[in-house]
């Protein structure tokens, strides 16, 4: 089905991974593409996989110039642009990302810099020039489920996480302001998928475990690229004309699993902790929505016991504290 024929899509981060094989999909239904990649050397891969009718450039996507150079590469090679999907971003933890305590300045700065500067340049560029063309549009983003759903166990990246967060807040207002202009914006929220950028965490056997129950769909297993194939050519088609401001989750699971096999023969009776003080789904938020707080006593009011009970009688909280790493296993 050709559910993107005559569409001309721009994908900022499209030469391997995820990016790649959504261009690949983009492809097959009908987009004209143009792909942004940074490192040249990845280019001659994209190239032969794309072939000859897809536009393939480096470019840094931290760099403001590189996504309006893009778009125009589009307006120029096939006379229009419709859509743009961002993907360009990365683990952090080269730059110093990990725990709070231990981020340094130059890490919070150069994870932002890849996960949300970037975001914004190539938004910006796209909303600009919709605008200028006076038609409407469809910008798609990549975040990550650990946006709303934390893993302190296996992926403290506090820097990372803050920036794919901001990316739903940016994706709420600015489909919010530009929904009477015809310009959607959606993001898509990935849990752990091999590409990559994730291959230290693949290789992790303790992670490899964890993920079999913390994605539990399929059989329980780390995603592949061409899981987030359909939703990405139906949120940048005409078919997604009435959505925006959405964020899906595509991970498996993962944002409604505890991760934790033997919970139940704990004690735990695998609800989450935000469950209690009514911290339910607002339709208001999405993909957060259903934050679960790292413990229940950091968002619910104290609960009285009931009468003729004694604080010490209620049972202690079924979720342990997590084990402290000195130095957290690596970040998808
Ligand atoms: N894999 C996961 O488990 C996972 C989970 C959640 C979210 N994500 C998100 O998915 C995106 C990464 O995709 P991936 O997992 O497929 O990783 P990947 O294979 O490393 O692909 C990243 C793509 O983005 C490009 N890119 C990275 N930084 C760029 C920059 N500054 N300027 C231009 N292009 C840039 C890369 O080009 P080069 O190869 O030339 O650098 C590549 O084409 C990130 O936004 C990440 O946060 C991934």
């Amino acid at each position: 089905m050709w559910r993107l024929a005559g569409q001309t899509i721009v994908i900022v981060g499209g030469t391997s991974g995820l990016g790649l094989s959504s261009a690949l999909a983009c492809q097959a239904a009908g987009a004209r593409l143009v792909v942004v990649g940074r490192d040249d050397s990845h280019l001659p891969a994209a190239r032969s996989a794309l072939g000859p009718d897809v536009r393939v450039l480096a470019g840094d996507a931290t760099e403001p110039d590189t996504a309006p150079h893009a778009i125009r590469t589009a307006l120029d090679a096939f006379g229009g642009f419709h859509g743009l999907y961002h993907v360009a971003g990365g683990s952090g933890r080269r730059f110093g990302d990990g725990p709070l305590h231990e981020l340094s300045d130059a890490g919070w700065e150069a994870t932002l810099q890849l996960n949300l500067t970037s975001v914004f340049y190539s938004n910006r560029a796209a909303a600009r020039q919709f605008l200028a063309q006076g038609t409407g549009g469809v910008v798609l983003n990549l975040a990550s489920v650990l946006a709303f759903s934390p893993s302190p166990e296996h992926f403290a990246s506090h820097a990372y996480a803050a920036a794919k967060a901001a990316i739903l807040g940016l994706v709420r207002s600015a489909a919010s302001f530009y929904a009477p202009r015809q310009i959607r914006f959606n993001v898509l929220a990935p849990g752990l998928i091999a590409t990559p950028m994730s291959e230290r965490a693949q290789s992790d056997a303790v992670i490899r475990q964890f993920i079999r129950t913390k994605q539990p769909l399929d059989g329980g297993r780390i995603g592949q690229p061409t899981d987030l194939d359909a939703a990405v050519v139906f949120f940048l088609s005409d078919e997604a004309r009435f959505v925006t401001g959405q964020c899906l989750a595509v991970d498996g699971g993962w944002s409604v699993s505890e991760g934790r096999e033997n919970s139940r023969a704990r004690g735990g009776a695998g609800v989450s902790p935000a469950a209690p003080c009514g911290a339910g789904v607002s339709p208001a938020v999405p993909c957060g929505a259903g934050v679960s707080p790292a413990h229940p006593s950091d968002v619910c009011p104290p609960v009285d016991p009931p009468s003729g009970s004694s604080p010490s009688s209620l049972p202690a909280s079924p979720l342990p504290h997590p084990p402290r790493h000195s130095s957290p296993p690596p970040l998808p």
